[in-house]
């Protein structure tokens, strides 16, 4: 394991998980597992910023712990563990915010999204002001190699490269840069309402979601009035932009043809991504119900990885500590 390159990521623990995390988030890391040594945590610090519920932010922390486990990640392969358990991270954060400037974190999207819109008299909170910062610590303690992250976190990437360079300039050489690996625009999964999947819009499918919700939420995608003989569009219809992620390959295919040619209705589309649905979903709901029955062994998990990460980290720490001098 010690001579591959390191990849890390973080997860905000956000609660109800959907097809669109699955697609645009977890799976890749499950592709990537075997090439990388894999650090990859559960975001609860960042979290804090919008969750101000013990037990919700625990609850979700856990909930977000077993998806990733019932899709696929390994912890024979990855360390999996909760950004809080490593306290070095927060520490370098603070040394971070010593040596970067108040300009550079003011360009920050997600700040400035949200002065924009609940106007600068301070209501954002200190803790997403500087929430490029901590997330420039989680990337460099670990000596990160490639960082996957979505479009969304592109710049936040930019900003730990910036300052690692502001830091190996004024202590000497200390930091390697990481590479950002940003997920595939075109990778969007859109929701039954034909925009993008988000817990924000209500059109979301979620991982979990029993067959009876999911034949409720199916049958209200949104299509147009065509009939049944009428030819379809596969690239603009709802129900098949959802159906060709989660069927077999030849039964999309065939589908494919079959709107094209005209004679599928809607409605037989819909039960046919219904029963694909259930088929992909059964066995990532089986193995959720057993971690259900089994919470010991998710904290086992999240502790085994934490051992190898405040290893990492206390070590990287030591070194940052004599540079600074304290
Ligand atoms: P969120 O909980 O909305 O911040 O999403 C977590 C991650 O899931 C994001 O960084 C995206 O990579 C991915 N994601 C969320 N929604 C979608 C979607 N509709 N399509 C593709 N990827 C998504
Ligand atoms: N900010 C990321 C998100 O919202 C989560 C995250 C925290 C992260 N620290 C990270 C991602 C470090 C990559 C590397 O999705």
């Amino acid at each position: 394991m010690e001579n591959k390159a390191t990849l890390l990521s973080g997860i905000k623990p956000t609660g109800d998980i959907h097809l669109g995390n699955y697609f645009g988030a977890m799976r890749q890391f499950l592709d990537l597992q075997d090439q990388f040594e894999c650090f990859i945590f559960i975001a609860n610090l960042h979290a804090l910023n919008q969750i101000h519920d013990a037990d919700i932010l625990k609850a979700n922390t856990l909930e977000i712990a077993k998806a990733y486990l019932s899709v696929g990640l390994d912890p024979n392969k990855v360390h999996f563990f909760k950004q809080s358990d490593i306290p070095q991270v927060s520490e370098l954060c603070w040394i971070f915010n010593s040596i970067t400037n108040v300009g550079l974190m003011e360009r920050a999207h997600a700040y400035k999204d949200f002065v924009a819109k609940n106007g600068s008299g301070g209501a954002a909170m200190m803790g997403l002001f500087d929430y490029p910062i901590l997330m420039a610590a989680d990337i460099l303690i670990y000596e990160s190699d490639i960082v996957p992250v979505g479009k969304d976190q592109q710049q936040h990437l930019e900003m730990a490269v910036d300052i690692a360079g502001r830091f190996n300039h004024i202590f000497g050489e200390t930091f390697k840069m990481p590479e950002g690996r940003i997920g595939d625009e075109t990778a969007t999964v859109i929701g039954l309402d034909g925009r993008k999947m988000s817990k924000s819009y209500g059109n979301t499918i979620g991982l979990f979601d029993a067959p009876e919700t999911l034949k409720k939420k199916i049958s209200s995608i949104k299509t147009d009035s065509k009939g049944i003989d009428e030819p379809k569009d596969p690239d603009t219809d709802n129900i098949f932009a959802l159906y060709r992620l989660v069927a077999d390959p030849v039964d999309v295919e065939q589908l494919k043809m079959r709107y094209i040619q005209g004679g599928v209705s809607y409605k037989e589309a819909k039960d046919l991504l219904y029963e694909a649905l259930v088929n992909f979903l059964a066995p990532i709901q089986a193995k959720k119900k057993e971690l259900d029955e089994n919470e010991d062994y998710v904290l086992k998990v999240l502790n085994d990885g934490r051992e190898v990460a405040l290893e990492r980290a206390e070590q990287k720490l030591r070194e940052i500590k004599t540079k600074v001098g304290i």
